[in-house]
């Protein structure tokens, strides 16, 4: 029995015994503890003293974890719903029950304990390297390695019975964890946030000439749109203040290009239009993630099962408008034409929507592409942009304003004002925009 101490939990041992003697305490001696004291029980009957050192490796080692304010290393690639602390419970016994009965623990071989693969992803990656997030994880792991090998030896918690009551483990179901992963939020974070950068024309890309001058004017934080990419801005925008977490809607992100909050750049997005509704969808899923408000699969929000959203500085304008559409929102659906079928094709190929002004309406352009279409690799892969050729476009004015009521109202039929065929260059820039006379628009 005595053998099977783990070499870290008689490390620990040895330096309590350290300890110990510097207070002038008589030490218990890792020795005498290694051999029976005559009378006590043999290996085969078990011992307190395994269950003692298990004990001890929980509370020097675990507790500690669970403890800590700082979050787990498991924040590297989750960015919520999960954290060691969660496999965690104030009582040694209680934690091992728990993780025993859900099968991460392996008794036979400690070593390939589901819980410590889970605490291991990703160790080898060479990204990790030099992170505060792989010290974690290693220090994560030890402890757990160690701690388990503890249990493993002790014969009284290994075949302790299932409790009929016992306190559960804070783990959310797999739904929930792998919606907050990095990874997948990086999907829904491009096609929300990131698209949208054009519409907020550079002013807050990192590394513009517009940017730069606006830094040295407001600072930093003007900076939002990472140089280092989606993962970069998306990590930052999770965390910092212009992400309201207590009130979703009140986020800067949406009240400065609202209006709502004085705001350097203006008016950019009105209640209900394409940019707001993306921009608090996110918002709304951030903030629900992070205030543990997903228990089970249900509470998450629907898969996104929409076409892809591409950015772009292609802009589109509608010359001399009808007075009736004046600071309405106006929103264009652009199909392309499919000269091999003789037709156009059915799914929308760019969208756009602004409030309209006195004679007429513009704005950028953002193309759709279906996920998994050929479209959608070459636009992942190069520029997105759509060939000079023919195209079909359908307005809908919302003059019933139904979308500053309910913000994911969607324009239909209701809202249709007509439609007409126009020829398109989509040249990008604002000098070399697309200019249909709103006079074509026919029903
Ligand atoms: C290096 C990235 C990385 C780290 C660090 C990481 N995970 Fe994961 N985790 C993943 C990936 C990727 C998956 C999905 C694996 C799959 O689908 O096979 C996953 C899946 C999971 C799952 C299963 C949910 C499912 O999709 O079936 C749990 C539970 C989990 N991780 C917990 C943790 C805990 C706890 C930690 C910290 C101790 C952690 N992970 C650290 C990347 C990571
Ligand atoms: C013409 C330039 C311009 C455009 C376009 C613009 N902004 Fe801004 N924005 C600014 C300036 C300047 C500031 C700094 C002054 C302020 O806080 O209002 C700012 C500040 C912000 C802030 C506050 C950042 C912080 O951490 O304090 C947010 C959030 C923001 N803008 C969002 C947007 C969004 C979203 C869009 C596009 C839909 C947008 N802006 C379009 C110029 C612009």
């Amino acid at each position: 029995m005595r053998s099977k101490l783990s070499p870290t939990a008689a490390l620990v041992a040895v330096v309590m015994t350290a300890m110990l003697t510097g207070c002038n305490k008589t030490p218990p001696a890792p020795e005498a503890a290694a051999a029976p004291a005559p009378g006590t029980p043999g290996p085969s009957s078990g011992g307190a003293g395994d269950y003692a050192s298990s004990a001890k490796v929980f509370e020097e080692r675990i507790l500690p974890i669970f403890k800590s304010p700082d979050p787990s290393s498991c924040a590297r690639c989750h960015l919520a719903s999960v954290d060691i602390k969660d496999y965690i419970l104030p009582s040694a016994k209680d934690t091992f029950l728990a993780l025993r009965d859900q099968g991460l623990i392996d008794l036979a071989k400690p070593e390939d304990s589901k819980i410590l693969k889970l605490i291991n992803r990703g160790a080898d990656d060479p990204k990790g390297a030099g992170l505060i997030s792989a010290k974690k994880q290693k220090a994560e792991y030890e402890a757990f390695a160690a701690w388990i090998k503890a249990c493993a030896a002790d014969p009284a918690l290994k075949g302790a019975p299932k409790p009929e009551k016992a306190p559960a483990l804070a783990t959310k179901p797999v739904e929930v964890v792998r919606h907050a992963r990095k990874d997948q939020m990086l999907e829904s974070f491009e096609t929300n946030v990131w698209s949208l950068r054009f519409r907020c024309m550079n002013c807050h890309t990192e590394g513009t000439p517009q940017n730069d001058k606006l830094v040295k004017e407001n600072g930093a934080r003007v900076a939002w749109f990472k140089k280092a990419g989606t993962e970069a801005t998306m990590e930052y925008l999770f965390s910092s203040k212009p992400t309201d977490t207590e009130n979703p809607e009140k986020s800067l992100l949406l009240t400065k290009p609202l209006g709502e909050v004085k705001h350097g750049g203006g008016i950019k997005i009105v209640v209900g239009d394409q940019g707001y509704k993306q921009i608090r969808a996110w918002v709304e899923d951030v903030a629900a993630m992070k205030k543990g408000k997903y228990a089970k699969a249900g509470d998450l929000p629907p898969t996104e099962t929409g076409p892809r959203q591409f950015g772009t500085e292609a802009w589109l304008r509608l010359n001399t408008t009808p007075a009736a559409w004046n600071g309405k929102l106006l929103q264009v659906d652009v199909y392309a034409w499919d000269a091999k079928a003789g037709a156009w094709e059915k799914e929308l190929v760019a969208t756009s929507d602004r409030v309209s002004g006195g004679g007429g309406w513009q704005h950028t352009v953002t193309l759709l592409a279906p996920a998994g279409s050929d479209r959608e690799k070459a636009w992942e892969k190069g520029k997105p942009s759509l060939p000079p050729g023919k195209y079909l476009m359908k307005v809908y004015v919302d003059s019933g304003e139904k979308a500053k009521r309910d913000w994911q109202a969607k324009l239909g039929p209701d809202e249709f004002v007509g439609q007409a065929e126009f020829q398109a260059q989509w040249r990008e820039g604002y000098g070399a925009m697309t200019v249909v006379d709103a006079g074509k628009i026919k029903k």
